[in-house]
């Protein structure tokens, strides 16, 4: 133990120097002066908010994702619940979903007055397994509700045959996923409805914002309508036409996207190959430099090309000597903006207190928890971060790998001398 522990570079959680010497996040937006100047713009005119920069921004959004319709949102949160919406999702009603995910996409269910119902991941993706998303279906089943975790699309035509078999809507939470690829096709027009964030640490920021992107009309006005208090008509189409007359024909909410969102939206459109492009070398990066260390890397199946939006990896932690929670907190005392993504959504107390116990019931989700750490991925981050990333790693993963062996070690020579 002694020997190996010589050559350790002290940790900063015990007092050694960090890493870096300010932390980097783990994830951030990137805005530069067309940004500014594209919001600017709207905020001269007429329009903030119901205005044209809504349907252009919707437009080159749905013609980037290769869907028929685009339909904006003030947050992914609110896309989710307008598509919980147009699924008809009502009480008694239940949707199958992934627990390892953002409490968001269990929500969008609650707040249809309906029942979550949890099924596990695959081992390999952390995605919706949909072998155990049959073992749920049940004669209350109205919808899978996929989200592509970390960037790397579900199987979704694997879902959405168990979704048409089951006469259920099929809703993928893509807010991971902007510009992911399965199968050579954009992720956007592969389920009923796809839904997107652009809160800042996406692939595109718009502070907050969302779309649900679809190829059904009828679905789309639903969601125009939910979007904006379920009235059937917009202001500038009233304002345009000269009527003031329109009715209130669901009961929907005020989720609208603001012009100024939405002009942002369509300049950070512009540079989405670029981001992706450099989360795919990020990641590419991180596989290279961190391959000898204990940890499984993110899968990545043949069908993919996933977007990146995290990189966690799985610490192994049968070959080190502390848990999840001390190795993290030794990564943060580097600088390192370490993450986890995420408490298996069953886990909150809002879901314990109002549901029969779940604990147990996906033990996938439940181990991959216990060994999850997203480490920063943005795509303004440069080489020189991802060095700091893999130093500490590096520095930190050493430490409790050596400590583990001599911990082995001492056991080992303690059954010795204990044998005789
Ligand atoms: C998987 C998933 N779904 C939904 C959301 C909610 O998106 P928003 O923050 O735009 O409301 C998030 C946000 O991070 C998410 O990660």
């Amino acid at each position: 133990m002694s020997a190996i522990s010589t050559k350790l570079e002290p940790l900063a959680i015990h007092g050694g120097t960090p890493v870096r010497e300010t932390l980097l996040p783990y994830g951030r937006q990137s805005l530069d002066d067309d940004d500014i100047q594209a919001v600017v713009g709207v905020l001269k005119s007429d329009w903030l908010t119901t205005g044209p920069k809504v349907a252009q921004f919707e437009e080159a959004f749905a013609s980037r994702v290769g869907a028929r319709f685009a339909v904006s949102y003030s947050s992914g949160t609110a896309a989710l619940h307008g598509a919980a919406f147009a699924a008809n999702l009502r009480p008694g009603d239940e949707a199958i979903t992934t627990p390892l995910t953002f409490c968001a996409t269990a929500n969008c269910v609650l707040y249809q007055g309906a029942t979550p119902v949890f099924a596990d991941v695959c081992e390999d993706t952390l995605n919706l397994d949909p072998q155990q998303v049959l073992r749920k279906i049940s004669s209350r089943t109205k919808a899978i509700i996929a989200v592509d975790y970390a960037g790397h699309p579900s199987a979704l035509d694997e879902l959405r045959q168990v979704a048409q078999a089951n006469r259920a809507v099929f809703i993928e939470d893509a807010c991971h996923a902007l510009g992911a690829e399965y199968r050579g096709k954009c992720v956007g027009s592969l389920a009923d409805m796809t839904v997107f964030s652009f809160h800042p640490v996406k692939h595109i920021a718009t502070g907050e914002g969302g779309m649900v992107a679809t190829n059904d009309a009828r679905v789309a006005e639903t969601l125009k309508h939910f979007r904006n208090h379920g009235i059937s008509s917009e202001a500038r189409e009233r304002q345009e036409s000269g009527q003031w007359f329109y009715e209130m024909v669901a009961l929907g909410f005020n989720y609208r996207l603001t012009d100024i969102a939405c002009a942002l939206g369509i300049s950070q459109l512009g540079k989405l190959e670029v981001n992706l492009g450099c989360r795919r070398e990020i990641a590419a990066h991180y596989a290279r430099e961190l391959r000898d260390l204990p940890v499984l890397f993110p899968a990545v199946r043949q069908e993919i090309n996933p977007a990146w939006h995290l990189y966690p990896i799985r610490l192994k932690l049968e070959a080190l000597s502390a848990g999840r929670k001390e190795i993290f907190r030794a990564l943060r005392a580097e600088n390192i903006g370490v993450n986890v993504h995420y408490i298996p959504v069953y886990r909150h107390p809002y879901y314990r207190e109002r549901f029969p116990p779940n604990e147990g019931s996906c033990p996938v989700a439940e181990r991959a928890y216990e060994q999850l750490i997203s480490l920063p991925m943005f795509h303004s981050m440069t080489a020189s971060d991802v060095e700091d990333v893999s130093r500490a790693l590096h520095k930190v993963l050493a430490y409790y790998s050596a400590a583990s062996e001599g911990a082995r070690a001492a056991e080992q020579d303690g059954a010795r001398v204990r044998r005789g």
